[in-house]
């Protein structure tokens, strides 16, 4: 189990593989649900913000107004939204039915996509809970958000100084 976790992480930074390797899931860094959802390619769809937007994956939701509970979000990461560019990401989602209760068969070429990296059920609980404390709810993206994931003065996030120096209606 634990060799299999690591293998899982080896394409995430050393740091990351250590942390995978020395938590068992109570208490995870932060750092381990952003480099999932780094290396699952959730920021491909859904940007480093989680507004989501156009792209190869389609119309992929905001995450920020998304009012799913912690439950819903583990469910759509494991099992993806058929007929959506919203991928599965738990290996062999769709070999029974416990995915909405629908098989592979029934499918047919509704089903979701598959995922660029399967994540195992504690990695999904990692990122679900990354997004919900991160993501979900946090308003338009600011320049302090920016900082917090590409880190401090970060050139990237430059373009959202200027909405930093003029409060747009953010709560903090
Ligand atoms: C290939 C593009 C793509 C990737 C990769 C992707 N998503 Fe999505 N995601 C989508 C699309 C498209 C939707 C909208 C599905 C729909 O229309 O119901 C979606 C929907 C969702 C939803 C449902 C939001 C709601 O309010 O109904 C969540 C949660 C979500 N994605 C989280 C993630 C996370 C976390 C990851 C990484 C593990 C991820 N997604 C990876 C494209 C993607």
């Amino acid at each position: 189990m634990r060799l299999a976790l690591i293998a899982a992480g080896m394409l995430v930074t050393l740091a990351g593989a250590s942390a995978l390797a020395q938590d068992p899931g109570e208490h995870r860094p932060a750092g381990q649900g952003k480099q999932i959802y780094q290396r699952a390619n959730c920021v491909g769809c859904h940007k480093w913000h989680g507004d989501g937007g156009g792209g190869y994956g389609g119309d992929a939701l905001s995450l920020r107004k998304s009012a799913l509970t912690r439950e819903q979000i583990i469910e759509v990461l494991s099992c993806g939204r058929p007929g959506t560019g919203m991928p599965y990401h738990l290996r062999g989602a769709y070999d029974g039915d416990g995915c909405y209760g629908i098989t592979r068969q029934e499918l047919g070429k509704d089903i979701p996509i598959e995922p660029l990296a399967y994540l195992r059920p504690s990695e999904i609980e990692a990122v679900t809970d990354y997004v919900i404390a991160n993501v979900q709810h946090r308003g338009e993206p600011s320049y302090s958000d920016c900082e917090a994931f590409f880190g401090t003065g970060a050139r990237t996030c430059n373009t959202y100084k200027s909405a930093a120096a003029a409060p747009a209606g953010g709560t903090e």
